[in-house]
């Protein structure tokens, strides 16, 4: 059995427009993503999240749901529009009162809640107005902060601001799969550059506000790998972890952006102000690493002709088509351990979609098992190595609206029956409750 350390926290991932559904209810404005799943052709199978998992309505028995798990933390996000309707002014009590009262409801269930403040559900009004291409958004974001801070920050004390800068900017301004749907690269790294703003204002604001709460941000981190060893191909790999990983690791580690990925884009970085890269690089209380899977990158003009060798073969991939790299997860929290000086990492997500079904009441997601088995073998070997984890929340803690592929694709340690909304633990579930009973897993 792989023992982890005492204190090690448990726990399960959501977020806000996957799970909640209610997206007219309690004052909510609508969001980006509103917006895009409404827009044919942007979500499959026209996939929204209205209803989703209704958690809205049902987070009195999903907080039962995840003290049957025995998990000791939830990491959940807070919907910007629920709490700030139109994004910036005027504040909505009863949306902060929903998170006010989960919030009651995880504590007395003995569960240390780790809400995250933008988890891409960004106010639509804001969007209008320039969303993250425009330097009020980050400010918006920080009053939203406040808001946020002043009535829940009394009991939740774990804060992450910002949950995959990397996505939002990428995807969401550059190859247009996510909301807003931009496909404009230039727009891409101003986005980038306010994402980490506001993180920033918002790290501040709650400091200000609750000196002894503890702030992060969530950076979905990749390890890059070479397809050879010929030096294309690996310079190739080295800009391609500057887009990836160090665009977002140097400037909070208070090196500014990586010149090599910056000069390779083009950005001119005329979004930096005086001071803001000071604000990035203030110190943090935790780091939130969100790992899914591996790349490999080949230079594309190097003729294959001239690799010395063929590229590493992936085995095997999930139903998201990412490859199973549990290696990958060990790689990429030793660089970070080797390369920079960061606070605890927790791993604030991690999971698998598999074509799960139920029959007889069961989802035997024997493959999920074996997933998450490997990757905690191998986050279990980086706290050997040194690196200081302190915690994993799994993704998810139940099926939910995965973005562009909608409720396609199945994540959860839950079965969600849509039609009835009725939840059923997963095998995986139950055997996730037993490593956590145990806080420990069997070895490979
Ligand atoms: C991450 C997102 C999360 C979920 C997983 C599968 O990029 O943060 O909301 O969709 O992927």
């Amino acid at each position: 059995m792989l023992s982890f350390p005492d204190s090690f926290t448990w726990g399960v991932a959501t977020a806000s427009y996957q799970i909640e559904g209610a997206v007219g209810e309690g004052g909510r404005g609508p969001s980006i993503w509103d917006t895009f799943s409404h827009t044919p052709g942007k979500v499959r199978d026209g996939d929204t999240g209205d209803v989703a998992c209704d958690h809205y309505h049902r987070w009195q028995s999903d907080i039962e749901l995840m003290k049957d798990l025995g998990v000791s933390a939830y990491r959940f996000s807070i919907a910007w529009p629920r709490v700030v309707p139109d994004g910036s002014g005027a504040v909505n009590p009863a949306g902060l009162g929903f998170y006010d009262r989960l919030v009651d409801g995880l504590l007395e269930a003995g569960i240390t809640p780790y809400p995250t403040l933008y988890h891409w559900d960004l106010p639509q009004k804001l969007d209008d107005e320039g969303g993250w291409t425009a330097r009020s958004t980050p400010e918006a974001f920080a009053e939203y902060t406040e808001a946020v801070i002043d009535r829940l920050g009394d009991r939740a004390n774990d804060w992450m601001t910002i949950n995959e800068p990397w996505v939002i900017s990428h995807l969401g301004y550059g190859t247009g799969e996510h909301a807003p749907g931009h496909t404009d690269w230039s727009e891409v790294w101003p986005v980038t550059h306010h994402l980490l703003l506001g993180h920033a204002l918002a790290v501040e604001r709650i400091r200000d506000r609750v000196p002894n709460a503890r702030v992060g941000i969530v950076l979905n981190l990749e390890p890059q790998y070479p397809a050879s060893a010929h030096p294309a191909d690996i310079a190739a790999t080295r800009l391609a972890d500057g887009y990836w990983n160090r665009w977002f690791l140097d400037p909070l580690a208070g090196r500014g952006y990586p010149e090599d990925a910056v000069a390779d884009s083009g950005w001119d970085q005329a979004q930096i102000q005086p001071g803001d890269l000071d604000s990035i690089a203030a110190p943090l209380d935790l780091l939130g690493v969100n790992f899914y899977s591996r790349k490999i990158i080949a230079d594309a003009d190097l003729p294959a002709t001239e690799r010395p060798g063929p590229p590493p073969e992936p085995t095997a991939f999930t139903e998201m088509g990412w490859e199973v790299y549990p290696e990958g997860l060990y790689d990429i929290l030793l660089k970070v351990k080797t390369d920079y000086d960061f606070p605890p990492i927790y791993i604030t997500e991690n999971g698998v979609a598999y074509a799960d079904s139920l029959v007889d009441g069961a989802v035997e997601d024997d493959d999920r098992i074996s997933y998450f088995q490997r990757h905690f073998a191998q986050l279990h070997r980086a706290i050997e190595s040194g690196v200081d984890v302190r915690g994993y929340f799994a993704w998810s803690l139940m099926d939910n609206f995965e973005w562009a592929r909608g409720y396609s694709k199945r994540f959860g340690l839950t079965y969600v029956d849509y039609e009835t909304q009725q939840r059923t633990v997963k095998k995986s579930g139950e055997w996730y409750s037993r490593v956590i009973a145990a806080n420990a897993v069997g070895g490979t």
